[in-house]
């Protein structure tokens, strides 16, 4: 293939690369019982065995760190390609000063062993405690380590993938 066909990308760009997994939705309850949600783009997987393990990262000035940080756990929903515009919103402001739920009338539906609200209509979700959390930088990374997950049967098909800014993507079909 001819060089001349790739540009450069800026070292500040580089990561949209890499993104290869799905957005998440991370739900989560205040000390005050506050239940929050932010999407999540920068995940990663980090084992399976003997349960599926893996990191995200996040802003130590999020709602989402203060809510993991101090009940240590939390859910991981998928949202799908539809739920686009409702990620957009509940990424747009903090659940200090949001009831994102009531705000956007969210349905929701109980985790079953994390104390958290997974969105109506989600592709899946994973229920997880908080193993590890790092503090690289001005950033955190969450560890987080499966006990319990729930998805379609066609959930891959369904999630939505973010690039950058308002550019998602949906995964074609498996080859
Ligand atoms: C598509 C999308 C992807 C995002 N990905 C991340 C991310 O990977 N890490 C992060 O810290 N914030 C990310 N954000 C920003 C947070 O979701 C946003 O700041 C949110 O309002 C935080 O809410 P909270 O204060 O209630 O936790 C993303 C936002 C959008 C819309």
């Amino acid at each position: 293939m001819e060089e001349s066909v790739y540009n450069p990308i800026s070292l500040e760009k580089a990561y949209t690369l890499l993104n290869g997994g799905g957005l998440l939705w991370i739900c989560t309850k205040s000390k005050e019982g506050r239940y929050d949600l932010a999407p999540i783009a920068w995940a990663c997987p980090l084992d399976y065995e003997p349960v599926t393990k893996f990191l995200f990262v996040c802003d130590p000035g999020h709602a989402t760190f203060e809510n993991v940080v101090n009940q240590r756990e939390f859910i991981a929903a998928l949202p799908t390609y539809k739920q686009k515009d409702l990620v957009l919103k509940t990424g747009s402001v903090s659940g200090r000063s949001y009831e994102k739920f009531s705000q956007w009338r969210i349905s929701y539906m109980k985790g079953t062993v994390v104390d958290a609200w997974v969105p109506k209509g989600v592709a899946g979700w994973l229920e997880c405690k908080v193993l590890e959390i790092y503090r690289p930088s001005s950033v955190a990374i969450v560890c987080g380590e499966t006990l319990a997950a729930f998805a379609l049967p066609n959930a891959w098909k369904q999630v939505l993938h973010h690039v950058e800014g308002e550019h998602f993507y949906q995964p074609g079909d498996r080859v």
